[in-house]
């Protein structure tokens, strides 16, 4: 048979490709449950991700681009303090001390103005409430109190990025080193699509992680961190049903069982 030539789109069998038909048992036993395991791990990676990211923007039930460029970037709303005095906390205080105390938050919080303007100030309308004794009260009694509603919501830092990242490339490698593995056995034509389904998470990983430092950039780069995840868990996707069905339920290719019949392997 192998001077028939080939329909176009037909690669001949390597020498070192095995199919899941020609594989034993306890290795589809081992494959088929690591693909289980790694499915529901995706599907908790999924509800965490959600829960994590997809109430900043106020709405709970989506995650959108505006979820991901606060989480990144942060809000650009200035302050709890500034939102403070804007919303719940403008009726404590007359106009000209809240924008006083506001400028002087944005304008980094210094110490020496606390001392003389804004301590004055916040002693006399804001410590009845606020002065640490109420546990669930921001407490604004001295400067390093006060210090800390100041901060500018700029979004995750970079250190807890660079946490997130090595996490993400060395956990995620391994989840399609295993499904790369796996998936290998699968017969797909044109033989491309396998070598794209494979290589491409790898390469959507390195982007997704990249962008999530680029996002605080510009904001715009959300979209890429999007679309490379939704990518990735398209791959993903792709090759977990592939082999389930490829294991279990589709007919051995007939590419694979003339081969077999050629050199006398078994096929079960
Ligand atoms: C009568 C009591 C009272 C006084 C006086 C008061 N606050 Fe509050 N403040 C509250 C309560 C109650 C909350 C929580 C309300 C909420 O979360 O909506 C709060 C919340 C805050 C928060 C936290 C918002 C957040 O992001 O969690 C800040 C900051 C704040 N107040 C600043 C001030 C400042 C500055 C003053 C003085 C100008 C002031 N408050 C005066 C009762 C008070």
């Amino acid at each position: 048979m192998s001077d028939v030539p080939l329909p176009r789109n037909e690669v001949p069998l390597h020498r070192l490709y095995n199919h899941y038909s020609e594989l034993p048992g306890s290795v589809l036993v081992l494959y088929t449950a690591a693909l289980c395991i790694l499915g529901m791990s995706y599907l908790f990676a999924m509800l965490y991700l959600f829960h994590t990211y997809s109430g900043r923007d106020g709405n709970v039930m989506t995650l959108t681009y505006d979820d991901l460029v606060i989480a990144y970037a942060g809000s650009g709303k200035g302050s709890r303090i500034e939102s403070a005095l804007r919303g719940p906390m403008s009726s404590m205080l007359p106009k000209e001390e809240a924008s006083a105390i506001v400028s002087w938050a944005q304008k980094g919080a210094d110490r020496p103005t606390y001392e003389t303007f804004i301590r004055p100030a916040i002693e006399k309308r804001c410590m009845t409430c606020h002065d640490g004794s109420n546990p669930h009260l921001a407490n604004l009694d001295g400067y390093d109190n006060i210090k800390k509603v100041t901060e500018q919501d700029t979004g995750a830092d970079v250190f807890t990025l660079v946490r997130v990242s090595h996490i993400h490339l060395f956990g995620i490698t391994f989840v399609f080193f295993v499904m790369g593995t796996v998936f290998g056995h699968a017969y797909v034509r044109p033989v491309w699509i396998k070598y794209l389904v494979m290589g491409l998470p790898f390469v959507c990983l390195a982007i997704d992680v990249s962008s999530w430092y680029m996002v605080k950039i510009y904001h715009p780069f959300a979209w890429v961190t999007m679309s490379a995840g939704a990518l990735m868990g398209l791959c993903f996707a792709t090759m977990w049903f592939t082999s389930m069905y490829q294991m279990w339920i589709g007919r051995t290719p007939k590419m694979v069982s003339e081969r077999a019949a050629d050199d006398n392997r078994v096929i079960g």
